[in-house]
């Protein structure tokens, strides 16, 4: 999007003081700012609890956050940051507005508003609810409302803040970020889809044998057991990110590249899932193991975990999208923290030629030609094929086709940043409908609702050998990282 379109704002984020704030809010703004992004007039309000903070202190914990120091840092948070504290009460709300309205009259802003909701889950509906009752839903200009994945826990939790929001926002209003969706090779899914014939022309039953998703993790559950335990792998990666990949993956083609299309036919292809049968899902909690050639501790042994949790750290499924693009072709879908290493890869295997021609030759078995997207860290792609070796004897050896984004492109903008400008450019397309996060719930409730087994892998691994199970019945295996790089 064009800078230019970037109207004057001010970018309220309440959970001003927390880790999100720090870590990508802010530095994200900051670089927007620094790339002359934001056009120049603009403030931020942090609120927070803390009714002690004034703005000094709050720009002096903003930059030590910031990476980048300097002359420029410093006149960044002393022109533009401001905090204040709020207890929660209707009298305190009321505050927020008025302190609202006098920062954007000492920046002549007209009234157009970001508002972040950087905040734990269970804090969604009584915020929206008090920022409502405070008349903070309208402005002069236009009112954006960003609310953090997960949408809510379950299908009942998720339509009761959809309820909520809708009280005071119009969908146009609200942005649900789903940071995956920010990321430039998650972007890139439909560009690959729909900007080059040759693949969509192969991307069906006729021609795909199956896709597998892994988002993988060598971290462990770190500092957020207080979230994490209540929440587990399900919740945290498969409703929301895996569900993004999956759907982008299998979506049919939208009418236009816009918000409207192509949340549609990410909607329409959840809809057309079948029921998760038990036999399908594998849960899996890490216990003790090397990460990296360190020993690293079981999850129920992690700080504030309860030692007797099933809280489930990992996750595999095997799903059945029934439309006629994809009746018979399996999707598996894997993540889990502490595994091996850390890989968000998709990998699309094609079917095997109908004969095998070089089968006489004895000893040259064909592999089937699979498209490895890599999403991160090795960010590209490989296409699979076999080539002949050369010399004698005749043989066949599977190589990449490699294309490797650093090499082509440097570095890539983190995903806060394109979101975030995406927000005030005002653009929803890289953001979750409600419809979508409740077509997403309504396929994982179930698997929530029945008891099922956690079952232990050692950290540094790839998971429970039950979910190689689930794959290798059908004749399949998962896939490991492969390079894109040489
Ligand atoms: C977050 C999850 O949404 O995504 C975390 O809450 C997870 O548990 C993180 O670690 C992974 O994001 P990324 O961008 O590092 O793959």
């Amino acid at each position: 999007m064009p800078s230019d379109r970037v109207d004057p704002h001010l970018f309220v984020i309440v959970g001003g003081t927390g880790d999100l704030t720090r870590r990508k809010l802010l530095p994200a703004l900051h670089r927007l700012g620094a790339q002359g992004l934001l056009d120049g007039n603009y403030a931020i309000l942090g609120v927070s609890r803390d009714t002690e903070l004034d703005d000094d202190r709050f720009r002096e914990w903003a930059r030590d956050g910031l990476e980048t120091g300097g002359a420029h840092l410093r006149s960044w948070c002393d022109d533009r940051l401001y905090h204040i504290g709020v207890r929660g009460d209707e009298a305190s709300y009321r505050a927020l507005a008025a302190r609202i309205a006098e920062i954007e009259q000492r920046h002549e802003l007209p009234g157009n508003r970001v508002i972040y909701l950087a905040l734990p889950p269970a804090a969604f509906p009584g915020t929206i609810t008090a920022l409502g009752g405070a008349k903070l839903n309208r402005s002069d200009g236009w009112t954006r409302l960003v609310i953090e994945k997960p949408f809510g826990r379950d299908l009942a939790s998720a339509q009761k803040l959809n309820a909520v929001a809708h009280q005071y926002f119009d969908e146009r209003q609200l942005y649900r970020i789903d940071h995956y969706l920010g990321k430039e090779t998650v972007q890139n899914l439909l560009v690959f889809r729909f900007a080059n014939a040759m693949f969509e022309s192969l991307w069906n039953r006729d021609r795909v044998a199956n896709v597998q998703i892994s988002v993988a993790e060598n971290l462990g559950v770190e500092d957020r057991a207080g979230y994490y335990d209540r929440v587990g792998a399900l919740r945290d990666m498969v409703q929301n990110h895996l569900t993004q990949l999956l759907s982008l993956i299998g979506m049919e083609v939208p009418v236009s590249y816009d918000a409207e299309a192509v949340r549609y036919e990410k909607v329409k292809l959840l809809r057309s899932i079948a029921p998760v049968e038990p036999h399908d899902v594998v849960f899996g909690q890490y216990t003790e193991g090397n990460i990296n050639g360190a020993p690293v501790v079981g999850y129920r042994h992690e700080p504030d975990v309860p030692n007797d949790t099933n809280t489930e750290t990992f996750v595999a499924l095997r799903l059945q999208i029934d439309t006629w693009r994809w009746q018979g072709v399996p999707f598996y879908i894997r993540t889990g923290k502490r595994m091996e290493s850390r890989l968000t890869q998709i990998a699309v295997t094609f079917r095997q030629p109908p004969v095998c021609l070089f089968d006489s030759l004895g000893g040259c078995p064909m592999n089937p030609n699979v498209l490895i997207l890599t999403i991160q860290p090795d960010e590209g792609f490989a296409l699979c094929i076999d080539v002949k070796t050369p010399g004698e004897p005749f043989a066949l050896q599977t190589l990449p086709l490699r294309f490797q984004y650093r090499e082509a492109f440097g570095d890539i903008p983190d995903a806060y940043q394109t979101l975030l400008l995406d927000v005030l450019n005002g653009d929803q397309t890289l953001f979750v409908h409600a419809d979508e996060a409740e077509a997403a719930w309504r396929l994982y409730t179930p698997l929530l609702e029945r008891s099922a087994d956690v079952h232990p892998y050692a950290a540094g691994t790839w998971g429970p050998t039950l979910a190689d199970d689930l794959i290798t019945r059908d004749g399949y295996r998962w896939y490991g990282p492969i390079r894109v790089s040489a």
